[in-house]
């Protein structure tokens, strides 16, 4: 059994203060920093990239958790890895090639992950388990902050670590979208460990209530 990991998306603080904001959001306890990354093609939506990656590196100790809602990952991790992340995340339904994409990251040393979208079964990725840190579901449509919750997605994080265990793997199971004290409980027992929550940690004028009031309500 794993701690609960708590990783706050950046997609929801002021960006006019991002420095600022993500540090106070490590002084509250949040322990990564979950970057999203849009390309207006992948997702309906652009957000931020590799300079902001960049920028953030030395601003914060919390590990950076990028999450590459993006056509073509793997024309852009050699620039998102040089920027400083630490966990790379990509879609299994990218245009790039699963594994060729994880040795590109983990040759680096640093820790790979593949992320689901809602209507992605858990079997696509069953036979990369092996070979990943971390697979994210998508507990939400990509590409917005602050949408509901899609409790349909519980069996799919239940297959998830279902499988790691019979395959013996130390698997994370992350989830992304919706996640709040209400939420973080039912994605918890189905099986995941690390939480990102945007809107849920960064509307709230108290960060460390908020990752304490989440951390709590996962824990129970
Ligand atoms: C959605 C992003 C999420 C988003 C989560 O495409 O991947 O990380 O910021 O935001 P909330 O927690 O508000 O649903
Ligand atoms: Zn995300």
């Amino acid at each position: 059994d794993f701690p609960i990991l708590i990783a706050p998306s950046i997609l929801s603080c002021d960006f006019a203060a991002m420095g600022e904001d993500c540090r106070a959001m490590e002084r509250a306890g949040a322990d990564w920093l979950h970057v999203d990354v849009m390309d207006g093609h992948f997702v309906p939506n652009i957000s931020i990239g590799v300079p902001v990656v960049k920028s953030l590196r030395p601003a914060v100790k919390l590990p950076l958790d990028v999450h590459l809602m993006i056509s073509k990952p793997l024309d852009y991790l050699g620039a998102f890895l040089d920027a400083g992340a630490d966990l790379i995340t990509f879609h299994i339904e990218s245009e790039s090639e699963p594994a060729l994409a994880i040795a590109t990251i983990r040759k680096r040393g640093k820790r790979a992950g593949l992320v689901l979208k809602p209507a992605t079964p858990a079997e696509r990725v069953f036979p990369f388990l092996p070979l990943i840190d971390v697979v994210m579901v998508m507990t939400v449509e990509p590409g917005f902050g602050g949408q509901k919750f899609m409790p349909g997605m519980l069996p799919k994080i239940e297959a998830l670590r279902e499988e790691a265990q019979r395959q013996g793997l130390p698997l994370h199971i992350e989830v992304d979208g919706g996640i709040d004290p209400a939420t973080a409980p039912l994605a918890v027992r189905a099986g995941a460990d690390v939480l990102v929550a945007g809107s849920a940690l960064f509307s709230k004028p108290d960060y460390a209530g908020a990752v304490r009031d989440l951390r709590a309500a996962a824990e129970a």
